[in-house]
């Protein structure tokens, strides 16, 4: 039988190095954004605007995971809007939106409270959408965050979304003065490759938040670290260190936050008094692996398809890296393959690119002596991670169940 009172004192965290260990939560509200002064400056003249009258259609806010932008963007508009009546500024996050009608709808809920049915279709979303911001005050900002997890879908493409949204004819007719702040990580016209109507409609206003160096990431971390940790809990050195190794590594403060937590875990769980150098160090792999998992999981089909691709080759069961782009074709077109697997040489090119902006892949060009100049291809992390994230990405879609490693 369980002694819970030994049950519970052994697992008391009474000799932990946290006061209060969920500051360092990246969800977790900070209570000031740092570090981000030309931004804040660049957003807040955006709104400034209505006193000219002026709102840009749009305003494209980019940059890499964790620099900032969501953050930035809702706390600089919210404190906006708590001063200035005549404007109103709407939230809304599209991650979870698997279709564009849905991406519609949310909106729609965010500015009215109700969502419509199937029936309504995307036209009859945005009357509702026209109808309630009749209501709203002179001016609205709508900021659309994670916009680049929309995608085509069956019955809609971005294009036809995007045209609705800045050019609807309900908005024209009622005047309606709307300015669609669209976040990330790419920017956008390149990502959604939309149609030349709808990139005319566009302004060129975009705002640029750049990875975080080192001394941003001390402004943005030392008062969380100070208030999560016991005093003297994480020295100088050690403070420096991981600062220093994540904005070498990624310039991510959700990253950098995740690090210094689960340091923090490493020592408590070694019995230390402080974290150490190795505590970090030990984690830095971790958290590599834990985002990217993070973002493979979240890829389109394709992409995943095609890193599959890059990371089947295999000699002695090792995976073989770089690989060219003939043997990504290769790979995919193999027998026993379902038909959706067979991508041309030209869409994976495409597809190549994009993952290389991502940063999960890095190419270079080689001359192989009779077989002329070659593209290289190689993952910017573990080959292996691709194969681990098979089976939970499998689950969402199935086709991939089917995927095994090629020997060679
Ligand atoms: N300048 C900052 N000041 C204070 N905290 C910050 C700052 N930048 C980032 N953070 C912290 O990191 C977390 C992640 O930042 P945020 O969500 O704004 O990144 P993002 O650029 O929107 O990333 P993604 O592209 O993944 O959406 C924030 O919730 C906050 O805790
Ligand atoms: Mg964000």
């Amino acid at each position: 039988m369980t002694d819970y009172d030994d049950l519970f004192t052994e697992t008391a965290p009474d000799d932990s190095l946290f006061t209060a260990k969920g500051v360092l939560d990246p969800l977790a509200d900070p209570e000031e954004v740092r570090a981000r002064e030309s931004q804040e400056r660049e957003l807040a003249t955006h709104l400034n605007g209505i006193h000219d009258e002026y709102l840009p259609p749009t305003v494209s806010i980019h940059g890499p995971p964790g620099t900032g932008k969501t953050i930035t963007t809702r706390r600089v508009c919210r404190e906006f809007a708590a001063r200035t009546e005549s404007i109103a500024v709407e939230y809304v996050n599209l991650k979870e939106c698997r279709t564009l009608f849905s991406a519609a709808n949310e909106i729609y809920y965010e500015l009215s409270g109700e969502k419509k049915g199937a029936y309504a279709g995307l036209d009859g979303v945005f009357e509702g959408i026209w109808n309630a911001l009749e209501e709203y005050p002179e001016w609205t900002v709508l900021l659309l965050d994670e916009i680049d997890h929309i995608q085509q879908d069956t019955n809609y493409d971005p294009s036809d979304f995007f045209y609705r949204l800045l050019r609807g004819e309900g908005k024209l007719a009622r005047g309606i003065n709307l300015s669609v702040w669209l976040l990330s990580n790419e920017l956008l016209e390149v990502d959604l490759r939309l149609d030349s109507r709808v990139e005319s409609t566009m302004s060129d206003e975009t705002v640029f938040f750049p990875p975080y160096g080192e001394e941003e990431l001390v402004a943005i971390l030392e008062p969380r670290v100070e208030r999560a940790f016991r005093d003297g809990a994480v020295p100088e050195d050690a403070f420096e260190y991981g600062i220093r190794e994540a904005a070498r590594r990624w310039g991510d403060a959700r990253k950098a936050l995740t690090l210094f937590r689960q340091a923090g875990e490493t020592a408590s769980e070694r019995g230390l008094d402080e974290v150490t150098k190795d505590c970090l160090e030990v984690n830095l792999e971790t958290t590599d692996r834990d985002t990217t998992m993070e973002t493979l999981l979240d890829l389109p089909f394709n992409h995943f398809l095609v890193l599959t691709g890059i990371t089947g080759w295999k000699r002695g069961g090792e995976i073989r890296q770089p690989v060219t782009t003939a043997k990504v074709h290769e790979f995919l077109h193999q027998d026993e393959y379902p038909e959706e697997f067979s991508l041309s040489e030209r869409t994976i090119r495409t597809l190549l690119t994009d993952l290389e902006t991502m940063g999960l892949i890095e190419t270079w060009i080689e001359s192989k002596g009779r077989e002329g100049r070659q593209k290289q291809i190689e993952t910017t992390f573990e080959p292996q991670w691709v194969q681990d994230a098979m089976t939970d990405y499998a689950t969402e879609s199935t086709y991939l169940k089917a995927i095994v490693a090629n020997e060679e």
